[in-house]
């Protein structure tokens, strides 16, 4: 079996509030390889967001260690893991987190920017933009370049942000909600997207939903619960959405 490409072990993560510690990650473990979409589900404040924060090297553990491709992120001075971040990891979000005053299209073209820096950037903003037209094109908005995101439906903004998180080839396209500011046919819509995305570049998806018709697509459900992670039962009872 290959190397996983994203391997996190014994992770620990307590939120301190006054005199009151949440113990959120408690020893979790979790793997993920190449291709591979798996959602993680689970109630409430159990602590998916945390976990992909610290996953996607948005936060730190108190404890524990993600390595990806065999490389501990947390041993690296914060310049270099922010630089693997930028290079390894797409991120979607509930709320789209979309740059208001730019367009659909200079949306996308903003993770290229920020990982090469502005002269490198000019000099393929060609290479760039026709990149940036075809992800748009990949997620059906060729006709929604110019729109700017008060411009564009719920889930037209997902798609932007879906292509955005996709313009550095990220190996790993990390999915918090994505479906979960929308109604119930557009987040088919977006779960079609993200199939197509997996299917067209075998592309690895870790997602955090409460959404059950997303997660029932994954190759593998995982149950957050107390701190750690559990598969779920093929046809367990309960519902754990
Ligand atoms: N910055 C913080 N400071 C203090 N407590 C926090 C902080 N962030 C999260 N928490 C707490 O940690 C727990 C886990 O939160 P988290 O957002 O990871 O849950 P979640 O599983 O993503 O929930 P939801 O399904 O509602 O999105 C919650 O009890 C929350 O209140
Ligand atoms: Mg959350």
């Amino acid at each position: 079996m290959s190397e996983p490409l994203l391997l996190a072990r014994n992770l620990e993560k307590s939120y301190r509030m006054g005199s009151q510690v949440i113990r959120v990650l408690r020893g979790l473990d979790f793997s993920l390889r190449a291709g591979e979409v798996v959602a993680v589900t689970g109630a409430s404040g159990v602590g998916k967001s945390t976990l992909l924060h610290i996953l996607g090297l948005l936060d730190t553990p108190d404890a524990g260690e993600v390595f990806f491709q065999g490389e501990e992120m947390f041993a690296l001075p914060p310049r270099l893991r922010a630089a693997r971040r930028n290079r390894v990891l797409g991120f979607v979000f509930q709320f789209y987190h979309l740059i208001p005053e730019l367009t659909a299209l200079e949306n996308v073209l903003l993770p290229s920017m920020i990982a090469e820096g502005r002269r490198r950037w000019r000099r393929g903003r060609r290479a760039h933009r026709e990149r940036a037209r075809r992800l748009l094109a990949e997620v059906g908005l060729s006709e929604r370049l110019r729109h700017r995101p008060a411009q564009l439906s719920g889930g037209e903004r997902q798609r932007v942000a879906i292509a955005r998180a996709l313009m550095n080839e990220p190996a790993i396209l990390l999915c918090d909600e994505p479906t979960g500011n929308l109604d119930p046919e557009t987040s088919e819509g977006v779960t079609e997207v993200l199939w197509a995305v997996n299917r067209a570049r075998e592309q690895a998806i870790l997602l955090a939903t409460h959404d059950p018709a997303l997660a029932a697509r994954a190759d593998r459900v995982l149950v957050m619960d107390r701190g750690r992670l559990r598969e779920k039962e093929p046809c367990g009872g309960g519902n754990d959405l």
